[in-house]
């Protein structure tokens, strides 16, 4: 087995942040920098090692900030370029660090490379996006250069009159396509996007959607797997194309290398794990990291995300396996993660969140994740066991581009069929980005805490804040949180185990149980979780030693005997 090197990055624990939601200083409704840097103790109080903020650039705000109109500038709600100063010194001076999120495969439409680029066809920056000629049908109707569908619902090329061209925006109308196939254009991207950002003392990026730069320049039509609607997902047309390794290579000599930066790129789309080590291997520069998307990925629709179809325990174990094995006896590395702001809440999707069970199965979860290997990444509220929005919620309350757009389109073209747009409902229930974007629930006060608007905040607080908010679990040893806390501590106490230890699975068709091992040099842990809400009985692997609890979910539990409550999850050392 090779050596794994270790770098703050690998060992780090990385806590997500999402602006809008975490915290409101100033009584606007809205999360805000400072409302950050006011909770930074107790972010370092988790065990975090690295904050990763996700958009606070200058943004007309169609996507949530990943529309960015200027990278050097904060969207003035959340504050300002000093806020974020003092946000990174906030950070360095109790040993944490800072990641920002990168997002230039787009901007904004109202960035101001934009504006010169659509204002003529002769403009210097035309070639800074991605122009393309009408087609036009046998009966002359006018046609978008192909069939490919937008992340959004729609076709991804947007008519502009002024010019009379498309353009192409693999996401939101309003966040079109940067052309990296322009060097000028990589060089500008390098210049605002990053460097204005490393040369502050920000630690590195997570890249958002970091294989779609490369398209090629061909953009043939996408196989027709939807039928009866003209937009097709294209996604295996446009990620991973021919010049990504380069451009990502490229963006390390440039810029990276001079910086002890680290990052993590956002690579869906891409299952096979060969093609992976092509990005994370640490002989040819291009990325520390990526979030493969398989587990966020369970259960979603065949033709769109939001068809959810369901998965079987068997599924998850298969995929956590084929992620944690995927680097050994290789100089790549990997993440551990179950949520961010584009997913539902994990103990709502993989474990119970019935107010019996939802507190211990959160649990549950938190033990898997700490005892994956990898860099471990948590999102603002799982750290509490924060749970999807009630089921009782009606669409309108719904503020997601990607959910209503889709929910619209089914609704429009069934002549709002109960039966497709109530299948559309019940997935977003699961599935929708809005549960993570719930804002942050601090305590029992009037709006969780989150903030001191009277009419509330940007988007309704979760009906449950009373039951479950970070106040009330300070005060009990035995809540979530703390319980989170204690189980990162043992990850690093035992980090060569936990943070770069061999997996190994057994019992791979159990579709009760998920029992794995981690190995490393002579050291061994076993660890049992019981996925369902009866008891379960579980066979120690033969592993050859002694087992001792080392951490369970549930109190006055001895770990002899071979039987799991539900939702109970167990860490045994083996010597
Ligand atoms: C990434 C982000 C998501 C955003 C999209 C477009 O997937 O995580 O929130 O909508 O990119 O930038
Ligand atoms: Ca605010």
């Amino acid at each position: 087995m090779t050596i794994p090197s270790r770098t703050w990055w690998k060992d780090g624990v990385v806590y997500q942040i999402y602006p809008a939601s975490y915290n409101d200083s100033n009584g606007d409704g809205l999360g805000d920098i400072p409302g950050i840097v006011s909770k930074i103790d107790y972010i370092k109080s988790l065990g975090i090692d690295i904050v990763w903020l996700s958009p606070m650039y200058d943004s007309p705000q169609y996507d949530m900030g990943y529309d960015i109109s200027n990278y050097e500038a904060v969207y003035a709600p959340y504050g300002t370029v000093a806020d974020i100063e003092h946000l990174i010194e906030a950070c360095h001076s109790r040993g944490m660090r800072l990641i920002l999120d990168l997002v230039v495969n787009h901007t904004s439409d109202e960035h101001a490379w934009f504006k010169e680029s659509r204002s003529s066809k002769t403009n210097p920056k035309r070639d800074w996006y991605i122009w393309r000629p009408a087609k036009y049908a046998a009966d002359g109707t006018r046609m978008p250069p192909n069939n490919w569908r937008s992340f959004f619902s729609g076709s991804t090329w947007a008519w502009d009159e002024e010019t009379q061209e498309y353009y192409l925006h693999l996401f939101a109308t309003q966040q079109p396509d940067l052309n990296w196939e322009n060097p000028e254009t990589r060089r500008a991207i390098y210049d605002s996007a990053m460097e204005f950002w490393l040369k502050k003392g920000v630690d590195g990026f997570r890249v958002d959607t970091v294989n779609m730069y490369s398209k090629g320049n061909d953009l043939p039509d996408a196989p027709i797997i939807d039928r009866g609607i003209f937009e097709q997902p294209a996604s295996g047309l446009f990620c991973n194309g021919p010049r990504m390794h380069e451009f990502l290579r490229e963006m390390n000599t440039e810029v990276l290398s001079k910086y002890d930066a680290m990052t993590v790129g956002e690579l869906p789309h891409t299952p096979d794990p060969a093609h992976v080590l092509r990005y994370v291997g640490s002989g040819d520069k291009q990325l520390d990291m990526v979030f493969q998307f398989d587990i966020v990925d369970l259960g979603i629709g065949k033709t769109h995300k939001y068809e959810y179809e369901g998965y079987k325990l068997s599924e998850l174990k298969s995929v956590i396996a084929k992620w944690q094995t995927f680097i050994e006896d290789t100089d790549g590395w990997t993440t551990a993660f179950c949520e961010n702001h584009d997913q539902g809440r994990s103990v709502s999707r993989f474990a119970s969140d019935s107010p019996q069970y939802r507190e211990r199965s959160a649990k549950m979860l938190a033990l898997m994740m700490c005892a994956l290997t990898g860099t471990l990444f948590i999102y603002q509220g799982q750290e509490i066991g924060m749970i999807n929005a009630p089921k009782s919620w009606p669409i309108e309350e719904y503020k997601d581009i990607e959910s209503i757009n889709y929910y619209n389109s089914v609704a429009e073209r069934t002549g709002n069929d109960p039966k497709a747009v109530g299948h559309v409902m019940k997935s977003i229930q699961i599935l929708g980005r809005d549960h993570a974007r719930l804002p942050m629930q601090w305590d029992d006060s009037p709006h969780a805490g989150f903030t001191t608007k009277k009419e509330g905040a940007w988007m309704r607080v979760h009906d449950d804040y009373p039951s479950i908010n970070v106040a009330k679990q300070e005060h009990d040893p035995s809540s979530v949180l703390n319980f989170w806390r204690k189980a990162l501590k043992i990850r690093k106490e035992y980090r060569d185990l936990f943070i770069h230890g061999a997996f190994e699975m057994y019992e791979p068709e159990n579709e009760e149980t998920f029992v794995f091992g981690k190995r490393y040099g002579g050291h061994r842990a076993v660890v049992v979780l019981n996925f369902t809400g009866s008891e379960q009985g579980f066979h120690r692997p033969e592993v050859g030693g002694k087992f001792e609890l080392l951490v369970g979910n549930l109190e006055g539990v001895d770990g002899t005997e071979d039987v799991l409550k539900p939702w109970e999850g167990r860490i045994y050392l083996v010597n």
